[in-house]
């Protein structure tokens, strides 16, 4: 899989031949050239913008320019990961025609493969329209961020059995509706297991355990560079914000004791010009 494009076909051939799928948020082009680089299957432009680059309290405040302004400078950065919009609220939940059109501009402005639409059954409608308009879907169940006021916080879903049954039901009527993916946020773990084995299609995982088909993370979280909260399921691989305050330290510690900058980052003057200076 390394160093060749992944496409949506390569979801499907990665359950198959046991590849777990790698997905991590991106917002910006250097962030994405680096992810590229280091051959994660793929990057998401997660509506998580809202709070980790424009520092809302939630991804409700997200809008279609937020996310088409962010997927552009994603994209000229990614050569090989599959692209996907993360569509905001709101951006689907009116008519299908605005939907459509929605999504459309992922793809046609913001260079994407694909775009991401939260919950199941409620959205089936749209989610067929996006496809019929031959615009692939990642799916997205459980703690789906865009009803924390319905859920009255962000809390784990599907730990009852009737809202267990309903994920179970929700990611087969998406799977049937022809979504490439499916991505599970915080949902118990035996849960995520028996929807990665019942479907065809891959999960992806974020805080949903162990046998999902793929894991994502917001980029941020996994860097440690966002310390407003820190959730149970997030593995930290890097401490940048540490090391970003510590280089912040060091910057101004040079500046009062006139250490930077130095002869050799400085551009200098012929003398005989500087001597008609004066
Ligand atoms: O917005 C986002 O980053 C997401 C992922 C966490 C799946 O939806």
């Amino acid at each position: 899989m390394k160093n060749k494009k992944f496409t949506v076909e390569s979801f499907s051939k990665s359950k198959r031949e046991g590849h777990i799928i790698s997905m991590l948020t991106a917002y910006d082009y250097t962030t994405a050239k680096l992810l590229d680089d280091a051959e994660v299957d793929s990057i998401l432009v997660g509506d998580s913008l809202g709070m980790v680059m424009l520092g809302y309290d939630s991804t409700l405040h997200v809008t279609m320019d937020d996310m088409i302004h962010h997927t552009k400078a994603v994209s000229r950065g990614v050569h090989n990961a599959f692209l996907i919009g993360d569509m905001p609220f709101l951006s689907y939940h009116t008519d299908i025609k605005t939907t459509v059109e929605n999504a459309g501009r992922f793809v046609q402005e913001g260079g994407a493969q694909a775009v991401k639409l939260e919950r199941g059954r409620e959205v089936i409608d749209h989610v067929k329209a996006v496809i019929n308009a031959q615009i692939p879907v990642l799916g997205h169940l459980g703690l789906t961020p865009q009803s924390v006021n319905m859920f009255g916080g962000y809390k784990v879903q599907g730990r009852t059995e009737e809202d267990a049954k309903k994920l179970i039901d929700d990611a087969q009527i998406l799977q049937d509706c022809g979504v490439f993916a499916l991505v599970l946020e915080c949902v118990p773990e035996s849960v995520s297991k028996l929807i990665s084995e019942k479907l065809e299609i891959p999960t992806i995982g974020i805080g949903a355990g162990r046998y999902c088909d793929g894991q994502v993370l917001v980029i941020q979280d996994m860097l440690g560079m966002y310390r407003d909260i820190s959730p149970k399921f997030v593995k930290k691989y890097a401490e940048m914000g540490n090391d970003i305050i510590k280089a912040v330290r060091s910057f101004n510690y040079d500046l009062n004791n006139k250490v930077f900058p130095e002869e050799k980052h400085s551009f200098q003057l012929d003398d005989s010009v500087l001597r008609k200076l004066y």
